[in-house]
């Protein structure tokens, strides 16, 4: 989710509280950010990268993360970020071979020889969680990632980087392989059974009552294969395409921010990680099915959340990311009393 700087509301801000939605529609028709947009449209630059490569056998797991990938660079707006997994021959990998669970692709600060600093997108969640500029999972192909004119994110801006520090960008890929899985559903939600898992990946034994989720697939473990199951390790690559354009006046810097359905809203002071009662959980569990609500709504499982943004702004960008089985998000916006559906996807 995309919000304007602060600097830019009055400008925009010409009819008031306005949903964000007309206004873009409204921009369309202004006469200076329609040359804008023109002009735009003739610089995009796109260019495609291969991630390292990850190897996948059958039922295995690799959630890695890689320092100072091949990225844009110099003082640029990010248009758009679109990713997919492929193999060695750069053919597309079914997601039904290979489940991406989720990739991230995020920013710090380096400093000769050795100093990093994470420089996380501006919220919400506590210390370093959900910090990435860009981040989706099994849900990538066909998303729309593109920021439309004259919004962009602007990065590489010189006089944000500090002294003696270089930006640069990490991504870390957590991919699934279900090729013979004997359970390819239980393998995508990270079932603790079928991965054989009571100790998360740092040995510290999991809860009893956690039954499935990221503490039990991390990388190097195994799902289950189907006895005799034949099939070697293979070659991917996560390949990602970049489109940005140079940075000038006529661009509208947005900020990122990302909404937890689980944040608690609760930040006790020093908390950077993830605790049961602290800040944005990432992951939940949706308790079985009663026959009860088999009745009612047919066993969908809600949640809800509401935030306060720490700024005001106009939303230009959203987009969700749900594993197997969400069936969808909506997004609402309340302004001054006002109650406003922002979208919906
Ligand atoms: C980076 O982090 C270190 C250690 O926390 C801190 O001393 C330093 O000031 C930070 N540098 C920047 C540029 O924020
Ligand atoms: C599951 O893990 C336990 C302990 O780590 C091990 O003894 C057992 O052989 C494993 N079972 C399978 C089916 O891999
Ligand atoms: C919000 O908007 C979406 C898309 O227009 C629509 O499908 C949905 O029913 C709306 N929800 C509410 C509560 O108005």
């Amino acid at each position: 989710m995309i919000r304007l700087l602060e600097k830019w509301q009055k400008l925009l801000n010409s009819s008031g509280n306005m949903v964000l939605l007309l206004v873009l529609l409204m921009l369309v028709f202004d006469v200076s950010y329609t040359q804008a947009f023109q002009e735009n449209g003739n610089k995009i630059k796109s260019r495609t990268y291969l991630s390292p490569e990850f190897m996948l056998g059958p039922g295995s797991v690799e959630s890695k993360t890689y320092d100072d990938i091949d990225f844009p660079r110099g003082h640029i707006a990010l248009k758009s970020f679109n990713a997919e997994v492929v193999d060695q021959d750069g053919n597309p990998v079914p997601l039904y071979e290979t489940y991406i669970h989720h990739w991230l692709v995020g920013k710090y600060y380096e400093n000769r020889p050795s100093q990093r600093n994470f420089s996380r997108n501006s919220g919400l969640c506590q210390g370093q969680i959900l910090g990435q500029y860009f981040g989706l999972g099994s849900e990538t192909r066909k998303t729309a990632t593109h920021i439309p004119d004259p919004f962009g994110i602007e990065i590489g801006n010189p006089a944000e980087i500090p002294e003696g520090y270089q930006e640069k960008w990490y991504l870390g890929i957590h991919a699934i392989e279900t090729r013979g899985a004997e359970d390819r559903l239980g393998c995508i939600e990270c079932w603790c059974d079928l991965y054989n898992v009571t100790n998360d990946e740092y040995g510290n034994p999991i809860r009893p009552d956690y039954k499935g989720g990221l503490f039990c697939c991390y990388g190097q473990t195994q799902c289950k294969v189907r006895q005799g199951f034949q099939g070697g390790k293979r070659s991917l690559y996560l390949r990602y395409t970049v489109k940005w354009i140079e940075w000038d006046s006529s661009t509208i810097p947005v900020e990122i921010f990302v909404l937890d359905a689980t944040d608690t809203g609760k930040r006790f002071l020093g908390s950077t990680g993830i605790s049961p009662e602290d800040g944005c959980q990432v992951e939940y569990e949706v308790e079985s099915c009663t026959s009860t609500d088999a009745a009612g709504n047919g066993c969908i499982d809600i949640k809800r959340n509401s935030v306060t943004m720490p700024t005001g702004g106009y939303v230009v960008y959203a987009v969700a990311h749900q594993h197997a089985g969400g069936i969808g998000s909506t997004l609402y916006g309340q302004h001054k009393g006002t109650f406003f559906n922002l979208s919906s996807v």
